[in-house]
């Protein structure tokens, strides 16, 4: 089985959903880079391997990185999931997990990069709002898609219910990716563009 290193920082909830849809993969270990991050009691109840990198305890950033790093590596992950992962990454570390490295952003890449998408799609007044599976590269939200969830957006939402939106999307679309991938139904390609092996379009959950 394939086995794959998912990377947290808070409650987790999509670390729930990856594990709940029971995908024919190991998630070997849960990292966290705050001791108090919901997800790990998550982990721990799943029987997972969890290990904290205090980001408080490396001067820095490069020497955190080296140690998530090596924490990581000790796991011989043949993928890297960010499933809530709020730390910008080194190029070095980026460079190292190049075509390994997936991230989960709550927004159609390449709208609305960065934090407070939610807010800033409604503050845009968009139709359709949603989440992104892509590969992490050393430009912030920028890698290669992978697949994207469309959500529609009411005239009554506030961000709190356009938030619990996308999240459902979230927790579909990264299990779906995730099972495509262990089926090898897409590759990323060295033009840097993600192709599906099936043309339904599919992997778009809208
Ligand atoms: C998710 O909405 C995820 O897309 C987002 O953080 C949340 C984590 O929730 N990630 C980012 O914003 C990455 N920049 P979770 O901890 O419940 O999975």
């Amino acid at each position: 089985q394939r086995r794959i290193v998912v990377l947290i920082s808070g409650r987790g909830s999509n670390l729930g959903a990856l594990l709940e849809a029971r995908l024919p993969l190991q998630v070997v270990a849960v990292i966290s880079h705050k001791a108090d991050a919901a997800g790990l009691g998550l982990a721990q109840e799943w029987g997972i391997p969890t290990r904290v990198i205090s980001a408080e305890a490396y001067a820095e950033r490069t020497d955190f990185d080296r140690a998530l790093q090596q924490a990581i590596d000790g796991f011989a992950p043949d993928l890297v999931v960010l499933a809530g992962f709020m730390r910008i990454l080194t190029p070095e570390f980026v460079t190292h997990y190049q075509g390994r490295l997936l991230n989960i952003h709550p927004s159609l890449l390449p709208a609305f990069p960065g934090l407070h998408t939610h807010r800033r799609a409604l503050a845009e007044g968009v139709a359709v709002h949603g989440c992104t599976v892509h590969f992490v590269t050393s430009e912030l939200d920028r890698g290669p898609i992978v697949a994207q969830g469309v959500v529609p957006v009411w005239a009554g939402d506030d961000e709190a219910s356009l938030a619990a939106r996308v999240l459902s999307m979230e927790h579909r679309l990264f299990p779906h990716v995730l099972r495509a991938w262990v089926e090898s139904r897409w590759v990323l390609e060295a033009n840097g563009h993600v192709r599906w092996r099936d043309d339904s379009q599919e992997q778009n959950l809208r």
